[in-house]
């Protein structure tokens, strides 16, 4: 067996200013290492510490980790508590007139609501609820927009012990019905309809048409938030207006004290192959790696305006839209629409008007809003802004120094943060008053986490070697299990190769700093003329050069070789649609990857498109790729696809 090789060849450090230093919660290498000692020492201490510091607990806990059913592991677990208790009650004395949530519509509209009149919303809705026999474990789906009423809707779910799963409002009825019967929901949160650039896309029909599928009958309720006033049915009395729901209910609502270990949520995640996964999360242990990163990733202060693009759909507008900031009480903004719209300024112009302090995007934002205007984040007044973070997918090096140079004006450190649905919050990512930033590397774990790089038999490979990225050892925040399938659960992220470690999925290598650097997906590792390459140095390599704003390569069959590679580019410019400039084109980019590689990553082909394909939260869509450039029919379900029309064009070979 061979190891995955790493290419990539990144050797820019940047250190933390000293006035960032100065002002961190953890400020210096020093306190970084004193943590992450602490945690070597006494890893249950560690825990059990932060967890009674940063968690008001009903019933404190005396059983901090409970490894006996291991991968079950079950953290405080005799400990009662409740979320939103934890997100809102906890500020009513203390600070209940600032500023939780500063929302702002797709078309423009601000409002704003403080911690106390989002206590009282989510009290009243909370009462809507019981009123319609909703209770603990019951399982809520909220089919949302980004809005004020989603974060309410989540956390009056956990105020009352009731168990959501949120469903991205780009999801079809097919998706909606496999989550609803899946996760047995009694109930059904919505709205008439989402505002999306400026247009109306319904949302209570898609749920009408889910519940006629089969299976569906469970949902007995329909709550409907009025959003855009667009025509649809009603059907009483299952389906209620949320303003007729809460009219008169009272604006408090007592907890309810769970276990630790009750699920707060499920969170549908498609895998590779097969059915969507439940990544069932539970209430302490996820809560305090919501507030741990938000105070050492984020470097929360009290004076921050805090803006995570995320949609509550993903687990990133779960843990830090809908969880993290309130529980820290933090002001954060929340946007309904989409980044490019009424153009491509939009991000910046908020960043402006609201004075954000800590922003928090995807790649895939980052790339496109270069490929639509590379220069307009100078047009706005960004100097409010102190820290800048991304997720969701590698960054490649090139797009990291457009972020860190043009939007951070070199003044902010990036916080590269690595983590997925299964781990709740950040488990790789720089402190950003501590750790030095290297782009393309979300370089070192939180203090806590364990982490090794292994090949296929479980042992650790050397520095700088490509191997399977595993956490080590069991931490709060993580999956409990695949809900309704412990099997899958165990089989998926602990086989038995792995001797009890967490299996992330991703390839990485780490370098002799410790770093890490994720290389892709283990399924999108390239096998190249007996060498293992991962997707990302590859891609960037390909995105440095000034032409390119995006690329995806995947490997195709190749009797020889094993494999070849094939990438899809999009260009800064136009697509090329003349045959004599895209092989001119063509021939620069190999010859460039092989300049800054090595010839053994030179493209075979190269194919243009104006897009690729991504996933709706904005993940590239290699598998899809990979049938494309092997001239499969393709058979994968594209309905989740952001861009369906960008296919035929990467059918197209350049000749
Ligand atoms: C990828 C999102 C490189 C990775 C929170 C992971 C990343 C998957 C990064 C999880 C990063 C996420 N650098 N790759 N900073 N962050 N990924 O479940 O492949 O939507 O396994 O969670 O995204 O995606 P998920």
């Amino acid at each position: 067996m061979s190891n995955i090789e790493s290419v990539l060849n990144e050797i820019r450090v940047f250190k933390p200013s000293a006035e960032f230093v100065k002002q961190a919660n953890v400020s210096g290498m020093g306190a970084y290492r004193t943590l992450a000692d602490a945690a070597q020492k006494d890893y249950t201490g560690y825990w059990a510490k932060l967890a009674r510091e940063n968690i008001l607990w009903r019933k404190p806990f005396t059983k901090t980790l409970d490894e006996s059913n291991a991968p079950f592991f079950k953290w405080f677990e005799d400990g009662e508590l409740n979320v939103s208790y934890n997100c809102l009650d906890k500020h009513l004395a203390t600070q209940a007139e600032k500023t939780a949530i500063i929302f702002e519509a797709d078309d423009g509209k601000v409002s704003k609501i403080n911690y106390r009149d989002l206590y009282a919303r989510v009290c009243q809705f909370a009462n809507g609820l019981k009123s319609r026999g909703i209770k603990k474990g019951d399982r809520v789906i909220i089919y949302l927009p980004m809005s004020i009423e989603a974060a309410v809707a989540m956390q009056a779910c956990a105020r009352i012990g009731a168990i959501h799963s949120v469903v991205f409002g780009g999801f079809s009825a097919k998706s909606l019905h496999e989550r609803i019967t899946d996760a047995q929901a009694c109930a059904v949160i919505t709205a008439d309809a989402q505002m999306r650039g400026g247009k109306v896309m319904p949302l209570k029909s898609i749920v009408d048409e889910a519940l006629t599928m089969e299976g569906c009958d469970v949902v007995k309720h329909v709550i409907i938030y009025r959003r855009a006033g667009n025509e649809m049915q009603f059907n009483a009395p299952r389906d209620a207006w949320w303003h007729d729901l809460v009219a008169k209910q009272k604006t408090t609502c007592e907890p309810e004290w769970v276990g630790a270990e009750h699920p707060l949520f499920i969170l549908y995640t498609s895998g590779s192959t097969g059915k969507p996964k439940g990544v069932q999360h539970s209430s302490g242990g996820y809560l305090l790696g919501a507030i741990l990163t938000m105070q050492w990733v984020f470097d929360y202060k009290p004076t921050d305006i805090f803006w995570c693009t995320a949609d509550v759909g993903w687990i990133t507008g779960h843990s830090y839209v809908a969880y993290g900031p309130l529980a820290v009480g933090a002001t954060q903004v929340m946007y309904e629409g989409i980044p490019t719209f009424p153009d491509a300024g939009r991000f910046w112009k908020m960043i402006q008007n609201h004075k954000v302090t800590t922003f928090y995007t995807a790649p895939t934002a980052i790339r496109s809003l270069i490929k639509l205007g590379s220069d307009l984040p100078k047009q706005y007044d960004l100097s409010s802004l102190r820290l800048l973070g991304t997720v969701g997918e590698p960054i490649n090096p090139e797009a990291w120094m457009w972020y860190y140079n043009t939007v951070g004006q070199t003044r902010c450190p990036i916080v590269d943060t690595w983590w997925q649905t299964e781990t709740g919050c950040h488990m790789i990512a720089p402190l950003p008053g501590a750790v030095p930033t290297k782009p393309g590397s979300c370089t070192l774990p939180i203090p806590g986490i364990q982490v090794a790089v292994v090949d296929e038999l479980g042992n650790e490979v050397g520095t700088n070697q490509g191997g399977s990225l595993v956490i080590t050892k069991s931490f709060p925040s993580q999956i409990r299990t695949i809900w309704g399938d412990p099997e899958r659960f165990k089989k998926n992220y602990f086989p038995k190769e792995m001797r009890g470690a967490y299996l992330a999925g991703d390839s990485a290598n780490r370098d002799e700093d410790g770093y890490i650097w994720i290389m892709g997906r283990n399924d999108d590792v390239l096998k190249v003329s007996g060498h293992r390459l991962g997707t990302m140095e590859i891609e960037s390599a390909l995105v440095a050069n000034p032409l390119v704003a995006e690329a995806a390569v995947v490997g195709r069959p190749h009797d020889i070789k094993g494999e070849s590679i094939v990438a899809f580019v999009v260009l800064k410019s136009a697509r090329p649609t003349e045959a004599a400039k895209a092989k001119e084109i063509v021939e620069i980019l190999r010859n460039w990857v092989s300049k800054e590689i090595g010839p053994i990553a030179k493209p075979d082909e190269i194919r243009f498109g104006d897009n690729l394909p991504k996933t709706r939260s904005g993940k590239i869509m290699r598998r899809l790729l990979r049938a494309i450039a092997n001239g499969e029919e393709i058979t994968q379900d594209v309905s989740t696809l952001e861009n369906p029309a960008i296919l035929e064009q990467l059918k197209e070979v350049v000749r």
